[in-house]
């Protein structure tokens, strides 16, 4: 199958291309490497050494004229569309940049793959946002949407165009709604930038820190499940993927205190326990658990376990330090 992703070089983007090559698809990547690297490109290109062509990265702003041509040339039966700037405080402090990547680059995707005959795509959207901090935990797809940043509400402002796209052009689009990701290559930027965060620090022997007192719940699900619901959701290029139309969450479905968190980075950093604390940040939410049942439905299964999960990430970032 010949796949595009967008943000293929960012941390979730770069694992979900890792793992098409090794199904056998042609990939390309467009990513305008603001915050991906080529590093996290090493595996996929030293696949051309064995399957020329198999393949290509095009450094590219969506936002830029041009994308057209480049998904044109691609001809991907599938597109993953993952690039967008994902730090929401930036969106707070600078909403009109946000907008502009998040939601008119994704415009810009739409129409690119409308154009080229694109059967289906895959969107990265933010369940740990969009939800805004709901009453009722977990929380299911049929909740309302209630974006409390900018970034929130790029993410929630994209369905309706998938909605649109699908009946002008019958692209078949699936919001994936992630919980807060982390994993090799992670960021200290994203939504899970605490896993990051925690593990640098403790392995340098350097202190942490908690905003507010250490009880705000997140949903923490391994970059590897969240690989699994792309291509689950990518479809086979044939058949309409079976959450085409759809918003599903991609979660643990179990939500985890950020005390919790650090103390099982710190064990697995070998560690002391012992986090500072800090007033808590404006505009964090305080708890969101994700109800995962629908994408558990349609076949996805969490495998990573927490613990396990960690343990991983941390021997990835000590081999980096
Ligand atoms: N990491 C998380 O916890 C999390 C949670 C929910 C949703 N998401 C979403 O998942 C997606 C991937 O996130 P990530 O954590 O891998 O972040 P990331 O920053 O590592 O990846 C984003 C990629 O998009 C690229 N990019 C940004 N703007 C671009 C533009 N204008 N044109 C082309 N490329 C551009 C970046 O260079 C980067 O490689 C994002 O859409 C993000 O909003 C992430």
């Amino acid at each position: 199958m010949r796949t595009l992703v967008t943000g293929g070089a960012g941390f979730i983007g770069s694992t979900l291309v890792d793992r098409l090559l090794a199904h056998g698809d042609d990939v390309t990547v467009v990513d305008d490497l603001s915050t991906g690297s080529l590093d996290n490109l090493a595996a996929a290109r030293a696949v051309n050494l064995d399957r020329a062509g198999a393949f290509r990265f095009v450094r590219a702003d969506l936002t830029e004229p041009g994308l057209d041509g480049i998904v044109a040339a691609a001809r991907p039966q599938v597109v993953h569309h993952l690039a967008a700037q994902m730090d929401v405080r930036r969106s707070v402090r600078d909403p009109l940049f946000d907008a502009r990547t998040n939601l008119l680059g994704t415009v810009a995707v739409l129409e690119a793959s409308a154009r080229a005959g694109v059967r289906a795509l895959t969107f990265a959207s933010s369940g740990g946002t969009i939800y805004g901090s709901p009453a009722k935990q977990p929380v299911s797809e049929r909740a309302g949407l209630d974006p409390l940043s900018p970034y929130a509400a790029a993410k929630a402002a994209v369905e309706p165009y998938l909605k649109a796209y699908a009946g002008l052009y019958g692209l078949r689009s699936t919001v994936l709604a992630l919980g807060n990701v982390y994993g090799p290559r992670q960021s200290p930027h994203g939504e899970a930038g605490v896993v990051a965060i925690f593990a640098r620090r403790l392995l340098a022997g350097e202190r942490t820190t908690i905003f507010g007192d250490g009880s705000s719940v997140r949903d923490y699900v391994h970059v590897d499940d969240v690989v699994d619901a792309f291509v689950l959701a990518g479809g086979d290029g044939d058949r309409p993927p079976a959450g085409a139309g759809r918003r599903l969450n991609v979660g643990s479905g179990v939500g985890t205190t950020v005390r919790e968190v650090h103390r099982v980075v710190a064990a697995a950093a070998g560690a002391p326990d012992e986090p500072d604390f800090a007033p808590v940040r404006a505009g964090e939410l305080h708890a969101i658990t994700l109800d995962v049942r629908a994408a558990r439905q349609l076949g996805w299964v969490p495998r990573t376990g927490f613990e396990a999960g960690i343990a991983g990430t941390v021997d990835w970032v000590r081999g980096r330090i």
